[in-house]
């Protein structure tokens, strides 16, 4: 059996262990999906969202894309935020990055390797720049990328702050309440960066880390 194969029979083995364990999820799945949950993360294949959170399809509303990624003019990005916080109200927002990502690795790399990867990076240079003082006191490169995959997931945090998606629903004194995580390759453990943001004010704390 090729690997292409594989998926079908690996999906037709996860129906039965689905159906075994809950014989109406489908049934119930089909009907609506009440996500508390919106996940921005990274591309990154190892990564997979329901899967290191233990969630079950429809529980968590997912945008994925290289390096986690919140750009105000993303309008990718945008409108699964609007649809998560406006139609499905989700309660969390989080952003999960981690370590030893390959799109902060290319980032930091001052020669273009990716051509249009390396566009949708720039952000990421950037936060280099801003960090330049921390980040060159660290002698070990691969603890630099790590800190700066970490500087990466506060500044999307603070992206999502500035929305109007985000604002206009506190506005409002709703949810969503903010994360920002980061997922370690090495142990599959999540790690907090900030504490939760809810609020206005609770944004700008996020000010003096950015
Ligand atoms: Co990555």
């Amino acid at each position: 059996m090729d690997d292409y194969q594989r998926l079908f029979e690996n999906n037709r083995q996860w129906v039965r262990d689905r159906l075994q364990a809950d014989p109406d999820f489908f049934k119930r799945n089909a009907r609506q999906q009440t996500p508390e949950f919106l996940f921005i993360g990274c591309s990154d294949s190892r990564v997979p969202a329901n899967e290191i959170t233990g969630t079950l399809p429809g529980e968590m509303f997912v945008h994925r894309n290289i390096a986690n990624q919140v750009f105000p003019n993303d309008i990718n990005v945008l409108s699964v935020l609007q649809y998560a916080v406006e139609v499905l109200d989700v309660k969390h927002v989080i952003v999960c990055g981690h370590y030893e990502c390959g799109g902060v690795k290319a980032a930091a790399q001052k020669q273009v390797h990716y051509g249009l990867v390396d566009n949708w990076l720039s952000e990421i240079r950037t936060i280099e720049r801003l960090h330049g003082r921390e980040l060159e006191a660290m002698t070990d490169p691969q603890a630099r990328i790590n800190r700066l995959g970490e500087l990466n997931v506060i500044h999307q945090v603070y992206n999502l702050t500035l929305t109007p998606v985000v604002r206009q629903a506190w506005e409002r004194g709703r949810r969503p309440v903010l994360h920002g995580l980061i997922y370690s390759l090495e142990n599959g453990l999540l790690k907090e960066l900030v504490p939760a943001v809810d609020t206005p004010s609770a944004a700008d704390q996020l000010l003096p880390m950015l």
